[in-house]
């Protein structure tokens, strides 16, 4: 097909809830896409934060490509491999103990609101189940992960009611979240430690450290959602890692799938036997040859991954913020924010894009999220058409 007729059926067919981008992709490889004409683009979006080995990795497709020659599916009803695998990785690389898989974000977060509701109603010495969040958060586009979502551009009237039972407090305000907890009295307090969606605003050290000594002493259920920050993203497998704390739970998704559907949450000692049998399910979760890939991926990030993803980070931060018109980057490792002086950051994504670099906006930022896997060349093409397109 060509461009034009494939977006004549998309506007004819897809029901309309996205804005798109004025590309029709055909093939890419790592951090290199081609259109429909063999126009050639550098990607700094990795599908916003999932093809965390970029486009085509062979040793992922192999991976993938092993399993679906094996089955490609049998349901939670009987034991898989692969999945198993991938929990114990999940449970060794955290600390932590158990792990749901389930297919998205929202569903994991959806599952880590369960179990820490399943714990304030039964476990806490007494009954309690409101889930506070960060304003300028996002969790998700169910009807309780966009309660959950701290900002009001989400809860607009024609989707009310919204769920009961959720409340917020201010990003880096340990008095606001000390108020909300005193309101509250709640079973849960979620938060990213970078917040994506809101505009790349990483929480602040003494932030979080303080947040976990609430959750610590009145027993409250700290979630960590890390389904854009996490896998390798900032430099540390999860980004939480970088900040001393122990969550109960970890809600992720996007990267470990490098590009296959998947979510799930991974739970300590205080969270991980609470479910039992019927309390939660997902008929994709933990399919096989998802898992079978994102255990390519959680292979692939050792020490030294993760050294090259800060390097990498580094360089791109340092080139962006000695251009005139950028006034700072934000954000931490290749999740970033470039927030400009005088230009509005979309009408700018939309000039990159015609320059042949992709790239996405979050509230008033640049956001780039580019393939853990770039290469120097990719990023440095990248470079120079932000150069030329802000120069
Ligand atoms: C921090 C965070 N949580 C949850 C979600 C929802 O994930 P999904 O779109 O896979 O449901 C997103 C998606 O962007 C996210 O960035």
């Amino acid at each position: 097909m060509k461009a034009e007729q494939i977006k004549e059926l998309d506007k004819e067919y897809i029901i309309g809830s996205y804005g798109r981008y004025d590309l029709v992709c055909d093939h890419g490889k790592n951090a290199t896409m081609f259109d429909k004409d063999g126009k050639e683009y550098i990607d700094f979006t990795a599908g916003i934060g999932v093809n965390s080995l970029g486009f085509a990795d062979e040793g992922w497709i192999k991976a993938v490509e092993e399993q679906l020659h094996k089955f490609q599916h049998a349901s939670n009803l009987f034991y898989t491999e692969p999945g198993v695998e991938l929990a114990k990785k999940l449970a060794e690389r955290t600390g932590m103990e158990k792990v749901f898989f389930c297919n998205s974000g929202g569903e994991a977060n959806e599952t880590a609101f369960k179990i820490a509701k399943k714990y304030g109603n039964t476990m806490a010495d007494h009954r309690k189940n409101t889930i506070i969040s960060l304003y300028d958060s996002f969790h998700g586009r169910t009807v309780a992960t966009i309660t959950a979502t701290g900002q009001d551009r989400f809860h607009t009237e024609c989707f009310e009611p919204y769920a009961q039972g959720y409340d917020y407090a201010a990003a880096n305000d340990l008095e606001s979240m000390k108020a909300a907890v005193e309101k509250n009295d709640p079973c849960a307090i979620i938060m990213e430690i970078v917040q994506g969606e809101g505009g790349l605003i990483g929480l602040e050290k003494d932030f979080v450290e303080g947040v976990q000594k609430i959750c610590d002493e009145k027993d409250i259920i700290l979630i960590i959602d890390e389904v854009q920050a996490g896998i390798g993203r900032t430099g540390s497998f999860f980004a939480y890692q970088q900040y001393g704390i122990h969550p109960d739970i970890v809600s992720f998704a996007k990267g470990i799938g490098a590009g296959l559907p998947i979510g799930g949450v991974v739970c300590g000692k205080k969270t991980c036997d609470l479910l039992v049998p019927g309390e939660q399910g997902c008929t994709f979760g933990m399919n096989p040859v998802v898992c079978a890939g994102a255990n390519y991926v959680m292979d692939t990030m050792d020490d030294e991954f993760l050294a090259a993803v800060c390097k990498k980070a580094e360089h791109l931060r340092a080139e962006l913020e000695a251009i005139d018109e950028v006034e700072k980057t934000t954000g931490l490792g290749l999740m970033i924010g470039v927030k400009l002086k005088n230009k509005k950051a979309d009408e700018v994504v939309n000039e990159l894009l015609a320059n042949g670099l992709m790239t996405l906006t979050a509230v008033d930022k640049i956001r780039l999220l580019p393939p853990l896997t770039i290469s120097q060349a990719e990023l440095d093409k990248g470079i120079a058409i932000f150069k030329k397109v802000l120069g």
